[in-house]
């Protein structure tokens, strides 16, 4: 009986954190808003500004893919962190070359607002469409 009352308790533990975080872990799955179709919060319209002036030119206009793949798509298979990687360090492969942009201090420091654009993207909640910042 004791035996049986100690192994219950992690059980019971890891449940009760496992309730305790979750709203976090959806918080994550979704790090933006749209509205109206085109409306963006203010992080991820900021990730849209960025994106068009560092980004748009080797990965086409709304991510859709050009010398450089296609970010919406990429972005329903790497994780956030391998996003962030491959941003600061840069990526040789198949399909070509991007440079790393370690030493950008306004990409570096915008990455999570871009990733937050190209997941609305990824997700389709978001088309190729020009965005308004929502007010
Ligand atoms: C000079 C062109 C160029 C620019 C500018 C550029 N990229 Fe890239 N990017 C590439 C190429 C080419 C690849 C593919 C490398 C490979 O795997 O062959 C790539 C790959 C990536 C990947 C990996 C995709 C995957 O499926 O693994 C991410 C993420 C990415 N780029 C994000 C960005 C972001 C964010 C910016 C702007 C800050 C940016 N890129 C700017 C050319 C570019």
């Amino acid at each position: 009986m004791l035996f049986q009352l100690k192994s219950i308790k992690p059980v019971l533990l890891s449940a009760t954190l496992l309730l305790i975080s979750a709203p976090s872990v959806f918080a994550d799955d979704k790090p933006y808003t749209v509205t109206n179709g085109n409306e963006l919060d203010a992080s991820s319209y900021a990730g849209f500004k960025l994106y068009r002036n560092f980004c748009a030119r080797c990965h086409g206009t709304y991510g859709q893919g050009m010398v450089g793949p296609n970010l919406a798509e990429s972005l329903k298979v790497i994780s956030k962190d391998e996003f962030f990687n491959t941003v600061e360090h840069g990526k040789t492969g198949t399909i070509g070359s991007m440079p790393a942009w370690s030493s950008n201090a306004k990409v570096m420091k915008g990455r999570e607002d871009i990733y937050n654009y190209l997941k609305a993207r990824a997700d389709g909640a978001i088309g190729e469409v020009k965005p308004k910042k929502a007010n």
